[in-house]
This record gives structure tokens, sequence and C-alpha cells, in this order.
């Protein structure tokens, strides 16, 4: 591994429910790297839910808390595994600041699947409330234009967590050294 990769944080992108929070905390573990999920973070520092952070502030505050940790982690983080929320790369800036400094993994998976854990997903996310399926749908490819932006896509359709995460890891060729 040269020391540019060594050094750059792993950002991992995709559509809600695609599994960049299970998926992140494998790598991290296989790889030896801390691990961050921007959304949890948030969570921690504010107390209170994203759910709840939508309903009190207001979705504009959200987006722009975001973008202030992800830039954070770019300025101060190096060579974590980090989680973002599945909206976040909608913001050019913070697309630019990613593909700039960080290492972009997108996590792909089709509707066909999505739809089949959409009922577990709905309930904690606000972007989802009060959407007919067929408005789902059509968020769900409105999306794949903004994470058509990365450096590496993965397929996990056809792949646990585990294998997911084992895949990124032979791909980078990254392995604790
Ligand atoms: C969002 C995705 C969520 C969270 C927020 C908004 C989105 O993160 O950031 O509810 O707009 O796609 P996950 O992708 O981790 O669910």
């Amino acid at each position: 591994m040269n020391a540019a990769m060594r050094d750059k944080n792993i950002v991992l992108i995709g559509f809600m429910g695609v599994g960049k929070t299970t998926i992140g905390q494998l790598l991290s573990k296989k790889l030896g790297r801390d691990f961050i999920d921007i959304d949890q973070q948030i969570e921690k520092d504010f107390q209170m839910t994203i759910p709840e952070m939508f309903q009190q502030k207001g979705e504009a505050f959200f987006r722009q808390t975001e973008k202030e940790y992800i830039f954070q982690m770019c300025e101060h983080t190096m060579g974590s595994i980090v989680s973002l929320g599945g909206g976040a790369f909608q913001q050019e800036d913070i697309r630019k600041k990613c593909l700039e400094q960080c290492f972009v993994i997108f996590l792909d998976l089709t509707w066909e699947n999505w739809k089949q854990r959409m009922d577990l997903l709905i309930e904690n996310r606000p972007v989802l409330h009060n959407r007919s399926i067929e408005e789902m749908k059509q968020l769900f490819n409105e999306r794949k234009s903004i994470y058509a932006f990365h450096n590496l896509k993965v397929e996990t359709d056809n792949r646990s967590a585990e294998e997911t995460a084992d895949y990124i890891v032979e791909m980078l060729g990254l392995g604790r050294s």
C-alpha cells in the first residue's frame, strides 16, 4: 500500500439502508482503522436523533451541519473509514471536498433489493416519510446521479456485509502492514 493511500480517509456513500455503517464497521476492524459515522456523531453531539433534528431544526439545518462535520473530518482526520448519510453527496461542496481528499466508495444495490428492506428503514429516515412507493423509486433513481461521483463502485446485491467488506479489502489491496 502506498503512503498516500494509507493516510487517506475511505468514505462510503450510497442510498439509505445499503449498509454503509455495517460495512464501515467491518472494514474498520479488518483494516485496523478508526471508524467514523457522520450521522452518529451529529446525533451524539446534538443529543437528538436525525428524525428529531429534521423535525425540530429543519432539513436545511441538518444539511449545513452534515457539511460542517464532513469538512472537519476531511481536514482533521487521516486514514479512517467514514460513513456518510445518503444525502450528503447532493451538496456539490461535499462531493468536491471528498473526491479531492478521500477515497470514495459507492455501495450500490438494485431497487428490487432495496424495496425488500424498505419497511425496516422508513421510520428513522425522514426523507422517506410521506412518500409513495413511486416517489421513493424516483428518489432512488435520482440519487444514482449523485453517487456517480466516486473512486470505486461495489455491488452489494449478492454479497453479505462481510463479503462486501472482504471484497473491498481485496480490491484496494489493503491490509494491516
Ligand atoms: C439521508 C440519509 C440518512 C440521514 C438522513 C438523510 C438522505 O443517512 O443522513 O436521514 O437524505 O438520504 P443513511 O444513508 O445512513 O440512512
